[in-house]
């Protein structure tokens, strides 16, 4: 197939919370390369992400934050789009799932999809939480898994055993909003024909059995042979795309059925917004010769490779992903990310202490150099120092250092004459046109033995470096991409231009001559990679754009060409930096410290700013509920009024307090902190205490009765 066009997406973040390290190299960092790759390369390329905003995780932050779901969702949306810009993610469209546009979009498929019958309404039982008043989505039902016993097994779905089933079936089921066990309640829900896409969605992933990766092949093939069951595809939910049909008040558009067709509003966003052609969305959507390329974590692969595409073929006319790249999951010095445990790296959070264009740079290739492709990967901080001081310093910044020092110290920064320049071009550019390594061995008595070796080995990489690209496999390119630098390196140490220049200045010149244009070539190449470096060593270059990747490696300059004097492209990363980021991780974390509620923690000496202070959002709470924790003596379960809403928050008094004694108490507790699994009770508040050396303890209380929810300021 010869494709006229690649449309490229990344799996849209959810808005209810700030992207880390992990996302970036999962779903981002790869697809960027990608693109730019691509556009490098002189191809068409459209590149479309947006933030997820509708689900139910939203829905119970604003509910907890006191705020309304739009404002959670601007609040992240804004936050993350500024953060992917600054990482140089180069999107063509940021888009939302709040914007009309999608909400007109995800409705009219709705409807053609019921239209043509692949929609069907159904009477089903649910698990509803009448305190709560709302059904309950599976992730929010915990109970007995009816499978293998498992106690927390969630939903639809087990995570010890790995059974689905239906929610029904859990036993002694907890809703996770209140803490009590749930209702059964009939609802009216619209299933979308899934099974009767079986056969097609086998004969599509069994096409991209060769080019599509070995984890996801092996995931959808997985689910295939479990045969896929119909999916309801609308909710019973306050916040979502309304589903457009008379008898389906108060029902929304499951998450996952809008947001994929978030790609394509995004799409239609970009077209009359950017591209100013409103129908030219469906060139890149409908047109056969348009090869669509979803990047996604391996979280995301049921959706992208069945649902999807299942949706898009009863649509009809839409083009099927060609490849669905998912990458397995990034860790952080040996564990899981975990934001509770405060084991991660906000975007954000790298930001403020490496602020500096380089340093995305550095995170850019360090996360490059170890994309979690095959297996999951590990982010350490003493090999991200490695990777840039040994690496991307040692190679690429030193070798574009020493050239233009050597050049400004011997050719007062400019390109120098040597008497057969218009000869080497000629020759070298048509190895270059040809890609050919026997033109090198018939037309090569015109090089030096350094630069034969030079070419010899950049016809290689070249090669690999773009066969890396167009197979995704991104650490491959970039290890590539670094040994370029290498070589060139290798080129200036083997012509050794330091003796030349003494007593034949014309061959130190010509050394040169190549040098320059290999510092163009790597900036090219890298730009992938480092964005902002390559921009900057242009401008050292005097040169305006990158050259077409294609013709990277032609010497097309002039002697006389005058270049910048040098200036370091990166600077070292030195072991202090290095250890003050570890140190930080999991600081101030609670789960990271013991499983009960310790109450012996060092008072630190370190002092906040009022703005670290004003964070924390402490409130008058009025104890509503109170009985113990079976099998602790310490904990107690407390359910408390907020004013606004109730809680249930799990306490280190049981020794100090008797419940009966609590009931209508007023206390002070930190009202924003994580929620955080105790004893496998989630408390999702935490009260203030003063603690003696000697075990005593008190619950600070009001001195006159206050409403509860107000301010402790
Ligand atoms: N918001 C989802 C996540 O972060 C991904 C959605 S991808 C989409 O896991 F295509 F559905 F938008
Ligand atoms: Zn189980």
């Amino acid at each position: 197939m010869a494709w006229s066009r690649t449309l490229v997406t990344s799996a849209l973040p959810y808005a209810n919370g700030y992207i880390h390290l992990g996302h970036l190299a999962g779903a981002y960092l790869p697809a960027d390369m990608y693109v730019r790759f691509l556009r490098l390369n002189g191809e068409s390329v459209l590149y479309i992400c947006g933030s997820d905003e509708h689900g139910v995780p939203i829905l119970i932050a604003a509910e907890k934050e006191g705020k309304t779901p739009q404002e959670i969702a601007d609040k992240y949306h804004f936050a993350n789009l500024e953060a992917f810009q600054r990482f140089g993610m180069s999107f063509d469209y940021y888009g939302r799932t709040t914007d009309p546009v999608h909400h007109r979009t995800a409705q009219e498929f709705f409807l053609m999809l019921y239209q043509k019958g692949y929609l069907e309404e159904r009477e089903v039982e649910q698990f509803y939480d009448p305190e709560a008043q709302m059904f309950l989505p599976d992730r929010y039902v915990e109970g007995i898994c009816p499978v293998c016993g498992y106690e927390r097994a969630r939903g639809d779905q087990c995570d010890r055993c790995g059974a689905y089933y239906d929610q029904l079936e859990l036993k002694q089921p907890v809703s996770l909003v209140s803490g009590k066990p749930p209702i059964v309640k009939k609802t009216r829900h619209w299933y979308f024909k899934l099974s009767q896409f079986q056969q097609a969605l086998e004969e599509y992933v069994e096409a991209h059995s060769d080019d599509w990766k070995e984890n996801v092949l092996q995931q959808v093939r997985s689910w295939l042979k479990q045969g896929l069951a119909d999916r309801p595809v609308t909710r019973d939910l306050p916040w979502g795309v309304p589903v457009p049909l008379e008898n389906a008040q108060g029902k929304v558009l499951y998450v996952w059925f809008e947001a994929v067709l978030g790609y394509i509003s995004a799409t239609k966003r970009w077209a009359s917004d950017k591209a100013q052609q409103p129908e030219v969305w469906q060139q890149w959507w409908q047109s056969p010769d348009t090869r669509y390329i979803a990047f996604i974590g391996k979280d995301n692969i049921v959706f992208h490779t069945l649902l999807f595409p299942a949706m898009l073929m009863a649509a009809e006319n839409y083009i099927l992903p060609d490849n669905v790249p998912a990458n397995e999951f990034l860790n952080l010095e040996g564990e899981k990310f975990s934001k509770s445990r405060n084991w991660s790296i906000d975007l954000r959070d790298y930001l403020q202490d490496f602020p500096e264009d380089e340093h995305v740079d550095m995170l850019r290739y360090a996360l490059a150099a170890n994309l979690p492709e095959t297996r999951d990967s590990d982010f350490r901080w003493k090999d991200f120092q490695s990777r840039v001081n040994n690496e991307l310093i040692a190679a690429f910044g030193n070798f574009v250092h020493r050239t233009l020092q050597f050049l400004k110290k011997n050719f007062q920064s400019r390109l120098p004459e040597f008497p057969e320049w218009q000869e080497l071009q000629t020759v070298w550019n048509g190895i270059w046109e040809q890609r050919s390594k026997e033109m090198l061995q018939t037309t090569g008595e015109m090089l030096t033995d350094p630069e034969k070796e030079l070419l010899q080995t950049l016809l290689d990489l070249d090669q690999s470096i773009d066969s890396a690209y167009r197979h995704f496999r991104f650490r491959e390119a970039t290890a590539a991409t670094l040994d370029v630098a290498k070589a060139a390196n290798k080129f200036f140490n083997d012509s050794a231009p330091w003796v030349s220049i003494k007593k034949d200045s014309a061959q130190a010149a010509r050394t040169l001559y190549v040098c320059v244009h290999l510092c163009a070539a790597l900036s090219t190449l890298f730009e992938p990679l480092t964005p902002y470096s390559c921009q900057k060593l242009r401008q050292l270059l005097n040169l305006s754009e990158p050259l077409p990747w294609q013709s990277a490696f032609r010497l097309f300059l002039q002697p006389g060409h005058s270049c910048q004097p040098p200036q370091l492209l990166f600077h070292k990363i030195e072991d202090s930096r290095i250890e003050a980021q570890i140190a930080k991780l999991g600081e101030g974390s609670s789960e990271a410290k013991s499983e009960e509620v310790s109450h012996s923690e060092e008072e630190t000496e370190n002092l906040v700013s009022y703005e670290e202070f004003s964070r924390l959002q402490l409130r008058i709470a009025t104890i509503v509920k109170a009985e113990p924790i079976p099998k602790s003596k310490k904990l107690l379960r407390l359910e408390i009024d907020l004013g606004t809403e109730r809680r249930q928050i799990v306490a280190g008094i049981a020794q100090q307090y008797a419940p009966e004694e609590l009931i209508g108490k007023q206390i002070v507790v930190v009202a924003n902190l994580q929620p955080a699994k105790i004893m496998g009770v989630e408390s999702q508040a935490m009260l203030l205490a003063a603690h003696s050396d000697d075990g005593k303890l008190a619950l600070l209380v009001p001195d006159a009765s206050m409403p509860p929810g107000s301010p402790v300021r």
